[in-house]
């Protein structure tokens, strides 16, 4: 799977967001370890708060069907699902699911506008010093 096909993945996402509010549609590739791709949307509401942004709507579908080991995901998003100059990255909400179930080294984000415009960086870069199920482990065990 190369950059290009998620960021497809990711535009063909952007066509089902719910976005009746802000008017700003995000897509989301999600590709699992396996090889597999988990699409997401975002969906907003009318009291806006329980609004769920288009990573982590890939995030839990992916999570639900059994998946936890995550390589990359790629995201595009703009105003009305036009294709902008913007890239549009994870909110620190979404930064933070991925913390759960993310080696933050090692799990790649495709920030994107169009196949050929992106901008690749790990979680670490974009979540630096971030709190996840390692610095409870010692809870856990
Ligand atoms: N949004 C996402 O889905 N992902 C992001 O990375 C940033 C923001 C959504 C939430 C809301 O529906 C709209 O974009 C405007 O904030």
């Amino acid at each position: 799977m190369t950059n290009q096909e998620l960021i497809l993945e990711a535009k063909k996402a952007r066509e089902r967001a719910y976005t009746p509010y802000s008017h700003f549609k995000v897509g989301a590739a999600l590709l699992t370890k396996s090889g597999k791709i988990y699409h997401g949307c975002n969906i907003e509401n009318a009291a806006y708060t329980p609004t769920n942004c288009a990573e982590r709507t890939a995030f839990f579908k992916a999570v639900y069907d059994g998946e936890r080991e995550f390589a990359k995901i790629a995201i595009v998003g703009g105003a009305d699902g036009a294709d902008t100059d913007e890239l549009c990255a994870p909110c620190g909400v979404c930064r933070q699911v991925m913390m759960e179930f993310c080696n933050p080294e090692e799990f790649q984000i495709i920030l994107a506008n169009g196949e050929d415009n992106y901008l690749e960086l790990s979680l670490k870069e974009l979540l630096p010093y971030g709190f996840g199920p390692k610095n409870l482990a010692h809870v856990e065990s």
